[in-house]
């Protein structure tokens, strides 16, 4: 069987194009300028890169971009300050706290404290809420696994009654990505690592989405001939006397010829992600001023 490369990069230009025009539509007509507000804690060198990568996506997509760099030291308190002023400032459509934070500050209770109107991350308990009791429509959904959707609704011929294996279970992606999964009506397994014989589970999946963070996890005879496979893992391995490389959490080269479809790390589910964040602005914004949503 050739095995399909699912193009994300190109997918997410897509999305990023329809979420300019959108924003441009808004713009001219009801004169609506979304805005994204980020806020990092610390130095962690990825989360540096990922928020600077938003920030460039948003304005090029005619997105207001705010940031706010904080120090390491920052006390729970202090976030806690700044996200009642974001609440209430209203050029702020979108909060995003970058995760993970240092380890004095509870996540929980920062997402918790975020408007759920604005949380474009998905991650707060009424945004959860909403998208497990079935009124997605009027959740923000989790950005990365709603881009594996994307690209699923294009790779995959049929996702009702279809068998779904979703590997890892966090809040971020697995958990999220089995709700949106179950609302296409898939049968859906969610595996972690107390899950018993995963092999075996995989080999029943017609869809396979990886989030555990664990280089090439997946081996291809754990891969069902003809199997759509969507790939979130981003890992860095060392390569003696070389580069560092970036490889996903399924064994690549090892699914090819037996998978149906299957996402490249990288140039996969990464470029749908930050696509997905001016989505969720975008739709934030609309919502928060009455505005009708642009279908995009
Ligand atoms: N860290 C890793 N992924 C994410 C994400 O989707 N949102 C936020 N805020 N932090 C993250």
């Amino acid at each position: 069987m050739l095995t399909k490369r699912i193009d994300g990069k190109a997918r997410a230009k897509r999305l990023l194009a329809d979420v300019a025009a959108a924003a441009a539509a808004l713009k001219a007509g009801p004169g609506i300028v979304p805005g994204l507000c980020a806020v990092l804690v610390g130095s962690d060198p990825a989360s540096q890169v990922y928020v600077g990568s938003k920030g460039k996506a948003a304005v090029a997509a005619g997105i207001q971009s705010f940031q706010h760099r904080l120090s390491e030291t920052t006390s729970e308190a202090e976030l806690l300050a700044l996200i009642g002023k974001l609440n209430a400032d209203d050029r702020v459509d979108g909060i995003l706290v970058q995760l993970p934070l240092p380890k004095h500050i509870d996540p929980q209770r920062v997402i918790d404290a975020i408007d759920p109107a604005k949380d474009v991350d998905g991650f707060h308990a009424e945004n959860v809420g909403r998208l497990w009791s079935g009124g997605r429509a009027r959740a923000l959904v989790p950005c990365t696994p709603y881009g594996c959707l994307l690209l699923l609704r294009d790779a995959s011929p049929a996702l009702a009654g279809a068998e779904a294996v979703v590997l890892g279970r966090s809040n971020i992606v697995g958990k999220p990505m089995a709700a949106l999964l179950l609302a296409e009506n898939c049968t859906v397994t969610l595996v972690h690592s107390k899950s018993r014989d995963i092999p075996a589970i995989l080999r029943r999946a017609d869809i396979v989405v990886a989030a555990v963070g664990r280089p090439e996890f997946v081996r291809g005879n754990w891969i069902r001939p003809g199997a759509t496979v969507i790939d979130v893992g981003i890992n860095r391995v060392e390569i003696s006397g070389g580069k560092p490389k970036l490889v996903g959490d399924v064994a690549y080269a090892e699914a090819q010829g037996i998978a149906a479809a299957i996402t490249p790390v990288p140039g996969g589910v990464g470029p749908m992600t930050i696509a997905c964040l001016l989505r969720n602005t975008l739709i934030a914004a609309c919502r928060r001023r009455g505005h009708a949503e642009p279908a995009v």
